[in-house]
């Protein structure tokens, strides 16, 4: 029997707060999923906000980012422990513990924030998991807290593979702790599976036509300010389109996050490959204001479209 989410009272956010994550839209995304999914493939899963919420019997997160994925495989333990272990960092290091103490015991105010109560205490636990040698728990868990006090919670790792973000405003604060908690909770009660790769390597050999691949990449088009695409460029999503291609011919499912247009830059190389299909995937437009519609590519009065494309 498929995992069965009530998608109004349990939706599960992820304890990583991942650029482009995809929790807001998640009631306007899990309904278009089929209902009968033997293995759900969440391929770019980031914080796994999509995969840690879709009914299936099994679900495999997917990232090629091994440091996120090292993660996420550590959150697989008992909740004691865990919250246990992030404690121990947090106390060797002296980081902030603002839900126990309050803010004005570190001299500080919610506004103003913990950056410079933590800034040397964060940078030397910075220090130590760059230099550290052997990958364990304590380490994959060294960087998650490294993430929770970091500059708005991002991670980022410079050419030599060293974490560089500076110390943020917050910390291990009841909130986080909170999506910790019921994100390893669902991970408990789940079958899930964890990879490393890119999605170029991902093998579909144990997929069937029960399965479902959802596919969140970084967009070729950003509708944002600052810079998304986390170098991503038209020869991977030329690869992609393929892989999605072979997913049809192999009967596999597939749904496909993506933005056509936005903010008078489209995506050509999307549009051309959809149009070469000419109607053979189903393109569902999603609004923020939790209301979805279906429409042709050829509407010329869209101006900016987060849309799901499914093959089924
Ligand atoms: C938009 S984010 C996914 C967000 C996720 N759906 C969520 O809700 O948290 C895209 C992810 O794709 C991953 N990625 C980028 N290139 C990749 C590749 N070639 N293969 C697999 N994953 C890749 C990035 O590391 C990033 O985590």
């Amino acid at each position: 029997m498929p995992l069965q989410i009530d998608t109004n009272t349990e939706l599960i956010q992820s304890p990583l707060n991942y650029t482009g994550g995809k929790y807001k839209l998640l009631p306007q995304i899990l309904p278009l999923f089929p209902k009968d999914i033997d293995i759900f493939v969440d391929i770019f899963c980031g914080g796994g906000n999509v995969g840690i919420n879709a009914a299936a019997d099994k679900v495999i997160f997917n990232d090629k980012n091994k440091y996120l994925i090292g993660i996420l495989e550590n959150f697989f333990q008992p909740e004691e422990k865990l919250f246990r272990h992030i404690d121990e960092i947090i106390q060797e290091y002296g980081l902030s513990e603002s839900a126990k103490y309050g803010f004005a015991y570190y001299n500080t105010t919610g506004t103003k924030g913990l950056a410079k109560y933590n800034r040397n205490k964060y940078l030397r636990l910075r220090e130590d998991f760059n230099n550290a040698d052997v990958k364990d728990e304590k380490y994959y868990l060294m960087l998650y807290v490294l993430i929770v006090y970091a500059f708005n919670n991002q991670i980022r790792f410079n050419r030599k593979e060293q974490f560089n973000l500076p110390p943020g405003k917050r910390d291990f604060n009841n909130t986080i702790k909170m999506k910790l908690k019921r994100f390893i909770n669902r991970l408990a009660w789940g079958n899930y599976e964890f990879s490393a790769l890119d999605f170029r390597e991902f093998s579909l050999s144990k997929l069937t036509e029960n399965s479902l691949v959802y596919v969140d990449p970084p967009y070729l088009i950003s509708c944002a300010q600052y810079n998304e695409k986390g170098g991503w460029n038209a020869g991977d999503e030329l690869d992609l389109l393929n892989f999605l291609d072979d997913l049809t011919n192999k009967n596999i499912r597939f749904a496909l996050s993506n933005v056509i247009r936005c903010k008078g830059k489209e995506n050509s190389i999307l549009i051309d490959w959809l149009k070469q299909h000419d109607s053979k995937y189903r393109i569902e437009k999603l609004n923020f204001d939790y209301n979805h519609s279906s429409y042709k590519i050829n509407n010329k009065n869209l101006i900016t479209e987060e849309v799901l494309i499914m093959n089924y």
